[in-house]
């Protein structure tokens, strides 16, 4: 008896482990388990055994069957894994990417951004940056906007505190940290480094109190450029606004300078546009950015002489160029993280 046990528990370690299907392993299961099973008529020999035996027989039965059954359990377990396997293919590496995740793209502010730079990168203009912590003579004093100036109010400007300390800003005089309202600071900045002739370009973020609503932000993008040389005239600077628009709006676009007024230019001028290729926004004008001469009072105060420099500037919102490429309708998408937005633009 004790034998016939030793060698099924023998023969079902030997072949446990070459059970590849379900079928193999009920079948061979059946041959040990089975009502005919080996192990169930070993068991069932237990009538003949001398009573004197039998608790001693009865145990080694039991631990025989408990260790069968472990096997049993094991061999399904193995089974299972391979049918798996063979279901889902190699095995999963859970340290590789996600292959559904999407790629990483940039942000559509950041596309139309680097596609305005490039339009104005063809045409030799290069970009020129500074700061987004300003001083309020770089903001408005050096840009012909005195202090008790109508148009500081207009631009409700954000103060930094007064004991605000920033080594990295220079300031011109004794003045106030600001936010800057506008990109028009970089036109001074630049021109404080660099000798004319100068054709920079300044995208760059703005801060204004301005209530947030569909249109408006408290903090936006504006592209600044700035042509200084001899003898520039207005001709000069519609000819790269129409540049400018037939690049971002198609062929068929076309601009027209209002007459306006900003303090830094002279004569200032709104230019709006239209193009044939907007859809519902087609041959409407609309109107884009601020422009001009430069104001002989801006050129001064960088230490230039008027009678012999001139030059144009214009300043656009970036947000406002990108709602209208791709006619979305509220400026906070920019800025909401929606991934339901941004995939559109990947
Ligand atoms: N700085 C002006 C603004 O923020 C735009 C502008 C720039 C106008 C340059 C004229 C010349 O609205």
């Amino acid at each position: 008896m004790e034998d016939t046990l030793e060698s099924i528990l023998a023969e079902v370690r030997a072949k446990v482990p070459e059970l590849k299907t379900r079928a193999a392993f009920e079948a061979f299961k059946a041959t040990i388990s089975g009502p005919k099973g080996s192990l169930t008529q070993a068991a069932k020999g237990m009538g003949k055994v001398p009573a004197a035996e039998r608790p001693a027989m009865g145990k080694l039965i039991n631990r025989t069957k408990q260790e069968v059954e472990a096997l049993w359990t094991a061999s399904l377990a193995a089974i299972e894994e391979r049918e798996l396997r063979l279901k889902l293919g190699p095995p999963i590496d859970p340290t590789l990417p996600s292959p559904d995740s999407s790629p990483a793209a940039r942000h559509p502010l950041t596309q139309i951004r680097q596609e305005m730079n490039a339009i104005f990168r063809k045409i030799g203009f290069t970009v020129a940056e500074g700061p987004e912590l300003e001083t309020e003579w770089f903001c408005f004093d050096a840009l012909n906007t005195p202090a008790d100036h109508p148009a500081r109010d207009v631009q409700d400007t954000l103060f930094m505190p007064s004991e605000v300390k920033a080594a990295n800003v220079t300031k011109h005089q004794v003045e106030r940290y600001i936010l800057r309202t506008h990109t028009s600071t970089v036109q001074i900045r630049t021109l404080l480094r660099e000798q004319p002739p100068v054709r920079i370009i300044a995208p760059g973020r703005v801060f204004r109190r301005d209530t947030v609503d569909a249109t408006h932000s408290a903090n936006f993008h504006q592209l600044e450029g700035l042509y200084v040389d001899r003898a520039v005239t207005v001709k000069d600077l519609k000819s790269v606004l129409d540049y400018f628009v037939r690049e971002v709006f198609g062929k068929g676009a076309k601009t027209r300078l209002r007459p306006s007024f900003f303090p830094f230019t002279e004569p200032s001028f709104e230019m709006d546009f239209m193009s044939p290729n907007l859809g519902k926004l087609s041959n409407k004008w609309m109107e884009i950015m601020g422009c001009g001469m430069v104001d002989p009072n801006v050129l001064t105060s960088v230490n230039l002489d008027p009678d012999r420099w001139s030059g144009y500037a214009f300043g656009m919102g970036i947000e406002r160029i990108a709602m209208i490429v791709h006619g979305i309708d509220d400026i906070r998408h920019f800025y909401a993280s929606d991934l339901r937005f941004l995939k559109q633009f990947a």
